[in-house]
Parts: C-alpha cells; structure tokens; sequence
C-alpha cells in the first residue's frame, strides 16, 4: 500500500532575534524527525525593554504569520514573549480565531525542573527587564512549587544587544556579565541554582561561566523546553498526527538576510539559507 504524502505542516520556532536558535538547535537533537520553521523578528529585536502591548502585538503577528505557513503548533522560544503575550494568546487569540492550533512557551517546563536540583531552596533568575518585571518566573516557581522557595532576579538588559551584535567574547561582555552576576549574589549568597530566563543567554555562557560560584547549578532552557515537545506530543497524538515529519528546517527573519545567514549558521554550527519576511 502506498504512504499517504502528509501535507507539510512544520512546528514554528519564535524568537524576537537569534536567542531561539539555541532552543531550535536542542529541539532539532531531541526530535530530528519533525518540520520547523524559524521566526528571528530581528528587524524589531530586543523586545527586553518594550511595553507589554507592544511584544503582544510583535508577538501574534508571529504567531498568525507561522498558523499561515500551516504550522499547527508554535513554541514561543523567547522569554519575554512568553512572559508578556502567551497567556492572552492562548486565552483569545487562539479559542477565537485558531481552535484547533496550540502556542507554547519556555517559562513552565524551566521552573518545573528546579525541584529537581535546588538544596538550598534559594533561586536566582536572570532574565531581560520585561520578563523580570511581569514577575513571570516567581509566579510559576509559587504554582509549581509553592510558596517555600527564595526566587531573586537581576534584570540584565544589556545582553541581548551583547549577543545581537556578536560581542559575547570581549571586555564589554566580561563587565555586564560580572556587573549582574555581583548584583545577583550580593542580593542572595545562598542561591544554588540559576535559571538562564532569556533564550540569548547560552550565547554568552562562556561568560557567565567565568564569573559564577563554582557550586551553582545552571538550567539552561535548550534541552529542558526540547524534553517538554517531546513529552507534550507523546501526550497529544493528535497533535503529533498533525506536524509533518520530513526532518527538514527553514529560516526566516524580518531583517536583511545577509545579515542573518552568517550568524545563524554560527550559533546552528552549519551553512543555512534564510528567507525575509514582512509581517
Ligand atoms: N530571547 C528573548 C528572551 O528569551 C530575548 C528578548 C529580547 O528580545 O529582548 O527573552
């Protein structure tokens, strides 16, 4: 008997710029049988400081964009996303106009994994100021886990940009990265475990690893938001039924191209070949 060709509906990946490629890069190891398509809104990047209407409107243009290319389930890899617009658009975007499609974030599955390492009960977060300000992160930690855990956040506005511009390795990334790091745990020294809450952040690791307390324990988004698809389509078949599985992947962005393709291809390891959109 011949195979039904499945109609190509890939999984969207949303970044407001390069950081959801490390979330990309994880899922593609996790779950290389799938389809993605890859949204960096780079020409509109950071998206850190805007207001809360502001990345909620960025935020479903992206989201409408991916439903359009048929992508019937969208992980928002960007925290600040997740923080400021996922709720509203699962609340009214998608039960008034896309019943059928379903929009993850990166914030739950994180904050489900602290159980698993923290002794101290002391949690540090370091994220943009728009998703430390929506309080996002000590929310979920009290849902999750009750009230019984200590979480601090440093807002560090200046690492997108480090990262956006390709300067994670000099002597202007060393000094923010120290600066927020000193700030985190002079605040609270008995933080033992540190959630990178901003998918740019792995990008600038070597960094922050030179300046952390060598007992810290870093949960770095990429493989646990990789291990929650798996697990959430495990859990949906028909959901599962519906992504196409050809193991293929395509690039867009908001910005030129050429700017685009070299830095990508860097953070993804391999060549690629971009398309530019306008929402
Ligand atoms: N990668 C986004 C996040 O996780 C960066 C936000 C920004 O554009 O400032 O929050």
């Amino acid at each position: 008997m011949n195979k039904v060709q499945q109609k190509y509906q890939p999984i969207g990946i949303f970044d407001s710029g390069y950081g959801g490629l490390t979330i990309l890069k994880s899922i593609m190891q996790r779950l290389p049988q799938y389809d993605y398509i890859y949204l960096g809104d780079n020409a509109r990047t950071p998206y850190g400081s805007r207001s809360f209407d502001v990345v909620y409107d960025y935020t479903r243009q992206a989201v409408v964009t991916l439903f359009s290319m048929d992508c019937q389930l969208v992980i928002l890899a960007c925290n600040t996303a997740s923080a400021k617009a996922l709720r509203t658009i699962q609340q009214n975007d998608l039960l008034t106009g896309f019943p059928e499609r379903r929009v993850l974030g990166v914030i739950r599955p994180s904050v489900e994994q602290i159980p698993l390492f923290t002794k101290t009960g002391h949690i540090g977060v370091l994220g943009t100021s728009g998703t430390v300000l929506s309080d996002s992160y000590p929310m979920e930690i009290a849902k999750v886990s009750g009230n019984h855990l200590v979480v601090t956040q440093e807002a560090c506005p200046m690492w997108v940009p480090l990262v956006e511009n390709d300067e994670t390795d000099n002597k202007a990334a060393d000094y923010f990265v120290h600066k927020n790091i000193t700030n985190l745990f002079r605040r609270d020294p008995e933080i033992d475990t540190l959630i990178l809450g901003c998918t740019h952040y792995p990008l600038l690791r070597k960094t922050i690893d030179k300046f952390l307390p060598a007992h810290v324990t870093v949960l770095e988004q990429g493989p646990i938001v990789a291990e929650s698809l798996s697990d959430y389509l495990n859990r949906h078949p028909e959901m599962d039924q519906k992504c196409s599985k050809n193991g293929s992947v395509r690039y867009i962005t908001t910005e030129s191209v050429d700017n685009f393709e070299p830095r990508a291809s860097l953070f993804m390891g391999n060549p690629l070949v971009a398309e530019k959109i306008q929402f």
